[in-house]
């Protein structure tokens, strides 16, 4: 699929005020730092779409982001970031499950997952939280540019033992990307391509 139009259209912390129409929707979640907002702008060839920052927790609300004129990339802020204060971290929490549980027209959501570590806690409950809500979900690798060729298979089948291990019966869909070397950018919007035709 070729993006020919991307633009940025609202942000808030409220599902109830994201955008109206029945158009189908792919969100990007996981660890504050893990790159979800520089695959957005990986995806669509942009460089400053979606903000990044060095510092985890730059992301802070919901974003939606028009494709096309007809469907929605959703940036969302990460999890897990210890430094935002408690009182904060709640409130992210509210209104991201608010998102996963509320939002109709979300079809798929996009779990990133940093290449480099092993499988982390707070992924894998997050994981489990997306089965026992039934949100369709597959599992994006980020930063493959970090490590080896070689690296990246031992490291995605390390995630599927993980995974298994975690009472899933098969290892999702997944995708090994990278946004400074646009790597996993074709499978990814042949994916979304796919699940848009229906
Ligand atoms: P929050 O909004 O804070 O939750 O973070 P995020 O998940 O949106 O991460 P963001 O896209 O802001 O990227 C975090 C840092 O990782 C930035 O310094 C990016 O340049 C870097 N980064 C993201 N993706 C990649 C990648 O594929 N390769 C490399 N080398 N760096 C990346
Ligand atoms: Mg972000």
């Amino acid at each position: 699929m070729k993006i020919n139009t991307s633009e940025f259209i609202i942000s808030n912390s409220d599902v109830s005020k994201c955008p109206k129409e029945p158009l189908p929707e792919y969100a990007f979640i996981g660890r504050s730092n893990v790159g979800k907002s520089s695959l957005i702008n990986m995806l669509t060839g942009r460089n400053s779409l979606a903000k990044t920052s060095g510092k985890p927790g730059k992301t802070q609300l919901i974003n939606h982001f028009k494709i096309n004129e007809n469907w929605f990339l959703v940036d969302l802020p990460g999890y897990g970031y210890a430094r935002v204060s408690k009182k904060t971290k709640e409130v992210f929490q509210g209104f991201i499950t608010d998102y996963f549980e509320k939002r109709e027209q979300l079809v798929c959501a996009f779990v990133l997952i940093d290449i480099r570590l092993e499988a982390q806690k707070i992924d894998l409950e997050f994981i489990t939280y997306l089965g026992e809500t039934q949100v369709p979900f597959c599992i994006i690798f980020t930063k493959a540019d970090k490590i080896s060729r070689h690296k990246i298979a031992q490291n995605v089948a390390a995630y599927r033992k993980a995974l298994l291990a975690n009472n899933w019966e098969e290892m999702p869909q997944h995708f090994v990307t990278s946004s400074t070397e646009g790597t996993g950018r074709d499978e990814l919007l042949q994916y979304i391509d796919d699940v848009n035709q229906g």
